[in-house]
């Protein structure tokens, strides 16, 4: 049921949440699938709903700073740690979220075993009202079937898992349409595990160099960020770069989603459907729109889907990164 988030459904809503029951809820990055993080048996139930294997962590979030330290174990940071930490915060709320020491009663089934916790502080009204009023940490993926795009709006999730889920709070579109930034302060580089809108520049402006995790890219429970999975975004229908035109030429309904505007790639083929994210050339713009034309296109009866180029600059790189993991092997 998709529910318009007025304060005695968000009520309700922290409500299931108390009483161990598995949601949906907008964030400002992507719609979440979410739960109690102290109770292992409400978890249990966001991967079941989701299909997702137990091995891929979860983030936890929550309403403001002062519940920060019940679910971090800060003591185990150094002085240095603990200064870009605070230095971290001018982007909280919003879309970065920040792996930590966790605290020891945080369930392994949160945390895929990892002594590690990912934690969030999301700023969309609605996200945070609901955890405002429930008061707990909120343990929640993507609220999409495990290796599907992600939501970015009520419908999306409702069209998947509306039959598994008593309530899907309505935040409307999500306004960045990437999923957050993550970010380790428990590896001993300070190490960026994952683009968003929060950019490496944005980031290294307040704590300095980062390393960037690229082995990401293979699918591996030991890499350092299990969920980052190669192909991990995708529709059903086959997607491919551009560039790739031995793969797509031959085909018969070939739909082009283009980034940017102004470089016209679509001239170099005939495609049965041409869209672009942004009319004006703003990344921005593109990278809200990216996922729920993805979904569109895979609804439309294509053989395959063909994706424009971009610049890898400021949250171009995030684009360009779920663009990768969406495409089929050529
Ligand atoms: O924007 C978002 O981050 C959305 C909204 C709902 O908050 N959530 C989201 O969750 O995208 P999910 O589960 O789809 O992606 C979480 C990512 C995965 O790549 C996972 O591997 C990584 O965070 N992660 C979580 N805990 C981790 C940990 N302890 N160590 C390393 N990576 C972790
Ligand atoms: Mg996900």
């Amino acid at each position: 049921m998709i529910a318009s988030p007025t304060s005695s459904q968000i009520e309700k809503a922290a409500r299931l949440l108390l009483d161990g029951k598995v949601l949906a809820f907008p964030t400002e990055t992507v719609y979440g699938l979410g739960a109690d993080a102290c109770n292992e048996s409400a978890v249990q139930h966001i991967f079941e709903v989701k299909g997702r294997p137990p091995s891929n962590p979860l983030i936890v979030h929550l309403a403001d700073i002062e519940q920060l330290p019940s679910i971090a174990d800060l003591s185990q940071l150094s002085e240095e740690r603990k200064e870009q930490l605070k230095a971290l915060q001018v982007f909280w709320p919003g879309p970065l979220s920040i792996i930590l020491p966790k605290q020891s009663h945080i369930p392994d089934i949160v945390t895929a075993g990892f002594p590690t916790v990912a934690i969030r502080i999301p700023s969309h009204p609605v996200a945070r009202a609901l955890l405002a009023a429930a008061q707990i940490p909120v343990a929640a993926p993507s609220a999409n079937p495990y290796m599907y795009v992600s939501p970015t709006s009520a419908q999306h999730v409702a069209d998947q898992i509306g039959d598994k889920i008593p309530m899907i709070l309505d935040g409307g579109c999500s306004q960045v349409g990437l999923e957050s930034t993550v970010i380790s302060l428990a590896s001993d580089d300070l190490t960026l595990l994952r683009h968003g809108s929060i950019t490496r520049e944005m980031l290294e402006a307040v704590v300095g160099p980062l390393t960037t995790i690229q082995q990401s890219l293979e699918a591996s429970t030991a890499a350092p960020s299990p969920g980052q999975h190669k192909k991990h975004y995708a529709p059903h229908t086959p997607v491919y770069r551009i560039d790739q035109a031995e793969a797509y030429r031959s085909l018969d309904a070939v739909g082009f989603i283009g980034i940017e505007k102004h470089r016209q790639e679509h001239e170099q083929f005939h495609f049965s459907k041409v869209s672009y994210l942004s009319d004006s050339n703003d990344l921005e713009e593109a990278a809200r729109h990216l996922f729920s034309v993805m979904r569109d296109y895979d609804q439309a009866a294509l053989d395959a889907i063909v994706i424009g180029s971009c610049s890898e600059d400021g949250i171009g790189a995030a684009l360009s990164d779920r663009v990768s993991r969406a495409l089929s092997e050529a």
